[in-house]
C-alpha cells in the first residue's frame, strides 16, 4: 500500500499528539503507533510536569536548577526557551482537557522533586501521564484532519538512500520523504510518503534488564535516524530512576514516584539505617544520578538486592489520598505503605540524548523533525531534572509545529520512491534467535553499561555487541521482517551508540559515571 500525507507523525505520546494537534489545521496528518495509541511512556508518567506557576518561584530558579542537575552541560538557550514557554504550554494542555490537581484555595497543588529548589510540579494524583495521554487522545480524535494507525511499525525513514544514492553522516542534504511502515494486520510493509515527518518514538529503557519503561520503548526512532545518517548525540547519559518497586519478575518495573521523597519519604538500608546524608547534603532529594549511585553503592556494599523507601511516618490518610495508585499496587503485593517499608531498586528510566535537533526541533535531515524523549534538545545536559521531560516534549512539539507549517508550502511529495523490497527473504522460523539475543543485549547493557561504568566494562560490552550485531544484520537481510526482529536490531544499534559515546567521554559527568575517572564520593 502507498499513501500520501502532509505530516507523518511516528508516535502517539505527548510529543507526537501535541504536535499533530498543532499542525492539523494545515494539512492531512497520519499518526502511527507501534501498538495501541495509549501504550506510551507518557501514559506511565507519575510525578507530573514541571513549570513555574507562582511566587516565590521564577524562571531563573527553574533555569538554574535545570543547569545544576545537567552538570552545566545543558544548552542554556534551550533551557531558557523550554522554561519560559512552559506556562503557555501548560495552559494549552489544560485547554485540551487535562485536569491538574488543585488545593482547597483553588490554586494548582504543586509538588517538589529531587533537584528542584521550589514547588513547581503540576500533577494529577500519582498518574499525571495517564491523564495527559487521555486528554490528548480525546482531543486528537475530534480533529477531522488527524488519522490514526495502530499496530503500525515504522521500520525505516525514506531518504535518497532508497533511490540508490550514497548517503553519509556529514552530508548536509539528506532529505526525508516519509517512512516504510510494517502493518501488523497485513504483514506488509507500506510506503508512507510525507512532506514532513515528525519522529516522536520515545525512550530506550528496554535495552536494559530492569526498566520503568513499557515494552514499546526500544529506541526505534534513534536507530532509524542513525541508519539514515542523521546526527545522534549525548547517548551516554542514561538516567536510572532511583526508586522502582523491587518485584523481580515484573516488566516494566513499577515506579515509586520521586514526588514521594518530596513528600517526605526516606531511603533506608535493609537494616533500617538512613544513608543518603552520607552522599549529599540534599539527602534523599539530591538529583537522581546521585541518589541512584548511592543506592547502587549501598546495595553492592551490603550485598542486598534492594533498599527501602519509608513513608510510614507520614499521615496514613494523606498518603493514601495523594498516592492512590502506588498504595493499591503495593497492597496487591502485601505491602501496606502506610505501615511497611517499600523495597526499591534503581531501574533504567530515561535517555537524555538522542536525535540532535535545533531550537525549532529540526533534525540534521531535511524535513525530519524530532521531539520528546527520542530527541536531544540540549535541555537535559548530563542529567535530566525530574519532571522536565513532559515539559520539553510539549514545548518542542509546539516550536516544531510552527517551523513545519511555515515550510510545508515549499515541499512536494517525492513520487519516485520504490516500494519495500523483500526479494530473497523468507520467514524466520527460529524465534529463539531473537528472544535469546534480546536477553544477551539486555544483560550486556545492564552488567557493563549501567549506573557505574569503567573502560574495561565498556570495551567488553562493545566486543560482545559487535558479534551480536553481525549475526542480527545477517538474520535481518535474510528474513521477512517482523516487529520483534526490527526492535532487536534497533536495541543493538542504540546500545552501540551508548557504549561508543560513553567510551569517548573521558570524565565522569552527570549520569555517565566511570571508575576510571573518579572514585565514588561520599561526604565523609
Ligand atoms: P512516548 O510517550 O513514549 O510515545 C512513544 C510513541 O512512539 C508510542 O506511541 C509508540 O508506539 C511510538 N513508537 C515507538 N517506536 C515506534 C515505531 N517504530 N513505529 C511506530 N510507532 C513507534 N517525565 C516527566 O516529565 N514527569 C514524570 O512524572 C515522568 N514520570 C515517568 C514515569 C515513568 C514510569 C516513565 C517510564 C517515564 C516518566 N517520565 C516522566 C518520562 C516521560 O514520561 C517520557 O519522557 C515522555 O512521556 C516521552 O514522551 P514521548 O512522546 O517522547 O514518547
Ligand atoms: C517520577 O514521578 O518520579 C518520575 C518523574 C520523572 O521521571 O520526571
Amino acid at each position: 500500500m502507498r499513501k500520501k500525507v502532509d505530516f507523518l507523525v511516528i508516535g502517539s505520546g505527548i510529543a507526537g499528539l501535541s504536535y499533530a494537534l498543532k499542525v492539523a489545521d494545515h494539512g492531512k496528518v497520519l499518526v502511527i503507533s507501534k501498538t495501541k495509541l495509549n501504550e506510551t511512556n507518557t501514559a506511565y508518567a507519575q510525578g507530573g510536569i514541571a513549570s513555574v506557576m507562582y511566587e516565590p518561584d521564577d524562571f531563573n530558579k527553574h533555569i538554574e536548577d535545570t543547569m545544576i542537575a545537567g552538570d552545566q552541560l545543558s544548552n542554556r538557550e534551550a533551557v531558557k526557551m523550554v522554561i519560559e514557554r512552559g506556562p503557555e504550554q501548560i495552559k494549552q494542555l489544560i485547554d485540551w482537557g487535562t485536569g491538574f490537581d488543585k488545593t482547597k484555595e483553588g490554586k494548582y497543588d504543586l509538588h517538589k522533586e529531587g533537584g528542584h529548589s521550589e514547588y513547581r510540579i503540576l500533577h494529577h494524583l500519582d498518574n499525571t501521564g495517564f491523564e495527559i495521554q487521555r486528554a490528548l487522545i480525546d482531543q486528537a480524535k475530534k480533529h477531522p484532519n488527524i488519522e490514526f494507525a495502530e499496530n503500525c511499525y515504522a521500520v525505516d525513514i525514506i531518504t535518497q538512500h532508497h533511490l540508490g544514492e550514497i548517503t553519509y553522516r556529514w552530508r548536509t542534504d539528506v532529505e526525508c520523504y516519509g517512512a516504510y511502515v510494517l502493518n501488523e494486520k497485513t504483514g506488509k510493509v507500506d510506503t508512507i510518503l510525507s512532506k514532513i515527518t515528525m519522529m516522536a518514538t520515545g525512550g530506550i529503557g528496554n535495552i536494559y534488564q530492569t526498566t520503568t519503561n513499557p515494552t514499546i520503548a526500544t529506541g526505534d526512532g534513534i536507530a532509524m535516524v542513525y541508519r539514515a545518517k542523521g546526527i545522534i548525540e549525548n547517548m551516554e547519559f542514561v538516567q536510572f530512576h532511583p526508586t522502582s518497586l523491587y518485584n523481580p519478575n515484573e516488566r516494566p518495573s513499577f515506579l515509586i514516584t520521586e514526588a514521594m521523597r518530596g513528600y517526605g519519604a526516606l531511603l533506608r538500608r535493609r537494616d533500617g539505617e538512613l544513608f543518603m546524608d552520607k552522599y549529599d547534603e540534599r539527602g534523599c532529594l539530591a538529583p537522581r544520578d546521585i541518589v541512584a549511585r548511592a543506592i547502587d553503592n549501598e546495595m553492592k556494599n551490603t550485598g542486598d538486592d534492594f533498599v527501602y523507601l519509608d513513608v510510614t511516618h507520614k499521615d496514613a490518610e494523606e498518603t493514601k489520598m495523594h498516592y492512590p495508585t502506588i498504595y493499591h499496587k503495593c497492597l496487591e503485593l502485601g505491602i501496606d505503605i502506610t505501615k511497611d517499608y517499600i523495597p526499591v531498586v534503581p531501574a533504567a528510566h530515561y535517555v537524555c540524548g538522542g536525535i540532535k535537533v535545533d531550537l525549532q526541533g529540526r533534525s540534521s535531515i531535511t524535513n525530519l523533525f524530532a521531539a520528546g524523549e527520542c530527541s536531544s534538545t540540549g535541555l537535559h545536559g548530563a542529567n535530566r531534572l525530574a519532571s522536565n521531560s513532559l515539559l520539553e516534549a510539549i514545548v518542542y512539539a509546539d516550536v516544531a509545529a510552527k517551523a513545519a507549517v511555515s515550510t510545508l508550502g515549499n515541499i512536494k511529495h517525492n513520487t519516485k520512491i520504490p516500494s519495500w523490497n523483500d526479494e530473497g527473504t523468507s520467514h524466520n522460523e527460529e524465534l529463539v534467535l531473537i528472544t535469546q539475543t534480546n536477553k544477551e543485549v539486555e544483560q550486556i547493557m545492564s552488567n557493563y553499561v549501567g549506573i557505574v561504568r569503567s573502560n574495561l566494562r565498556l570495551k567488553r560490552a562493545l566486543d560482545r555487541l559487535e558479534l551480536i550485531y553481525r549475526e542480527t544484520e545477517s538474520l535481518f537481510d535474510d528474513s521477512i521482517i517482523t516487529k520483534e526482529l526490527c526492535e532487536l536490531r534497533n536495541k543493538i544499534n542504540v546500545g552501540y551508540l551508548i557504549i561508543r559515546m560513553a567510551m569517548s567521554r573521558k570524565e565522569s559527568r552527570g549520569l555517565h559515571y566511570t571508575l576510571d575517572h573518579n572514585k565514588l564520593r561520599t561526604k565523609r
